[in-house]
């Protein structure tokens, strides 16, 4: 059965790297390099891969892209490209000396049996790193920025054609926990974990295996 926000990226597939740049006012990319910054050279596996758009701060390793959404990773430039879900990989155990993930987290379904599935196909010492938005920290901070959001979303949404979706990006960035105590515990050990962006409202965390 497809899931809900399966739909959605199906749908705004076409649009999706010029949107995600306008949005992070060209940043978005910036954010990923800070993350890949930590991960090992060796076999990647790039969890909700999307259109690909990781590639060029993954290069030099093996990288292999996996995404429940077929019409994203129709438009990707990597070559291993495998539809599945974080939350079942199909992969053998240690398969992987890192494990890289952008702006996906918001989107699944189960952020604890993702990290057990992480953990598993990860080789012993291997790390992942994963990237996300979040509501800045601080009561005040996160009220403005979801005001903001409220407003700024949807208006990004009807010039792209998908007020929707963009209403359902607003919502997700409610959807989990702050990074800082959801990688608190787990099966990984949380090794770093940053803000960037304006307010601090997007993350990035290192998790050792
Ligand atoms: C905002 S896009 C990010 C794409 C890419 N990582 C990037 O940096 O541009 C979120 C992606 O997560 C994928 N996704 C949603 N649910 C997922 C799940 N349960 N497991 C793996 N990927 C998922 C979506 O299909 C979509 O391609």
């Amino acid at each position: 059965m497809t899931r809900p926000p399966d739909r959605i990226f199906a749908r705004i597939a076409r649009r999706y790297d010029l949107l995600n740049r306008i949005l992070s006012l060209g940043r978005e990319q910036s954010w990923r390099r800070r993350g890949t910054t930590h991960l090992p050279p060796g076999r990647v596996l790039d969890l909700g891969s999307g259109t690909g758009a990781a590639l060029p701060v993954l290069e030099g390793r093996e990288v292999v892209a996996l995404d429940p959404v077929p019409e994203m990773l129709a438009l990707s430039p990597i070559r291993l490209r495998v539809v599945g879900v974080g939350e079942r990989l199909p992969f053998a155990d240690g398969t992987f000396d890192g494990v890289f993930s952008a702006y996906v987290f918001r989107n699944l379904t189960s952020v604890e049996q993702t990290l057990a599935e992480v953990a598993r196909v990860l080789r012993p010492g291997g790390v992942a790193v994963v990237v996300d938005l979040a509501r800045p920290r601080g009561r005040v901070a996160a009220t403005l920025h979801r005001l903001g959001t409220a407003v700024v979303l949807p208006l990004a949404g009807l010039a792209a054609g998908a007020p929707r979706e963009y209403w359902y990006l607003h919502r997700s960035l409610d959807s989990l926990p702050p990074p800082e105590e959801m990688f608190a515990s787990g099966p990984l050990r949380l090794e770093a974990l940053w803000r960037m962006g304006p307010l601090g409202f997007v993350y990035g965390a290192v998790l050792r295996r």
